[in-house]
């Protein structure tokens, strides 16, 4: 019978746990974490992500900003607001919601920011850091699924672990991390260029789906006993429900579930735990001040 890894309990436990440290800072008189996030345009999926971000930061006590941008902003005038919050020193940390519209490089953005006030840990001074396990802010996605494995104590040492996905804030970060001494996975990387995925997915012990193909990964393709993590938030038509959509992982959960040791469920998995590492290197951003 397989188990469910649950994501939203796992968060749960570690917002305690800020919270904590939160209430211990204001209680010594120290500085309470404050996160901005900017918000360009009116992407559905990201309203959600950056609203929620906004809560969990009033879940815990942390101070937010929320500064939002029209779709048309010019990218200099993106660029002006990333330098404002650099150097606004009541702000430890802050995050640019992606992804942008065209007309903007993201990679131009992301290299703006302060390495120091990265809390999504996408800057290549952070990813970086990273790739040689020195101490410092990690990809939020990648961050959650390795804490969601330890804290399950789910045995990744030597073992198969096939990522899906080359995103460079999913997929790749992940490969590196899972790799690291450490952690210490034998990780492939499989990705739209791979020939026969699934020759590589059934014999791996531990499956990460993160290229957004809704029940992409089927029961045929799955080891028996293997631990699956689902990555995937596709939004896709749902008449029943209220919304008239729902999220959709990228594991065909009916059929694959019976065949695993572990799997995490879409949603309630991955997600909340990405919201919980951007609180991690909030805090984390905070304390090295
Ligand atoms: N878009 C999808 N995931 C993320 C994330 O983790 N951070 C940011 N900034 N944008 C995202």
């Amino acid at each position: 019978m397989y188990k469910i890894i649950d994501g939203k309990l796992t968060a749960g436990l570690i917002k305690n746990e800020i919270a904590l440290k939160v209430a211990e800072r204001a209680k010594s008189g120290k500085k309470i974490p404050h996160l901005a996030a900017i918000l360009v345009g009116s992407n559905a999926s990201s309203e959600t992500y950056v609203a929620n971000k906004i809560k969990d930061c009033g879940e815990v006590g942390f101070r937010s900003t929320l500064v939002r941008m029209n779709d048309d902003v010019p990218e200099e005038e993106l660029l002006e607001a990333i330098r404002k919050l650099n150097n606004d020193p009541d702000i430890d940390a802050f995050i640019v919601q992606l992804p942008l519209p065209e007309h903007i490089s993201e990679n131009r953005i992301i290299e703006a920011i302060d390495p120091e006030k990265d809390a999504d840990g996408f800057h290549p001074v952070n990813i970086g850091r990273m790739v040689v396990g020195l101490e410092g802010y990690l990809p939020a996605t990648p961050f959650g699924i390795v804490e969601l494995l330890k804290r399950y104590d789910i045995e990744t040492s030597g073992r198969e672990c096939v990522v899906i996905g080359r995103s460079n804030i999913v997929g790749r970060p992940l490969s590196i991390l899972l790799s690291r001494k450490g952690t210490d996975a034998t990780v492939t990387l499989v990705h739209s260029r791979t020939r026969d995925i699934a020759s590589h997915l059934r014999r791996a012990d531990i499956i990460v789906a993160a290229l957004g193909s809704p029940g992409f990964v089927t029961a045929d393709m799955i080891k028996q006993g293997a631990v699956v993590i689902d990555v995937g938030t596709t939004r896709v038509p749902s008449p029943s429900a209220r919304s008239g959509w729902k999220l959709a992982g990228d594991v065909d959960f009916d059929n694959v579930a019976p065949l695993c040791s572990w799997i995490t469920p879409v949603p309630g998995g991955v997600g909340p735990m990405t919201r919980v590492a951007l609180l991690r290197n909030t805090l984390m951003a905070v304390e090295l001040k």
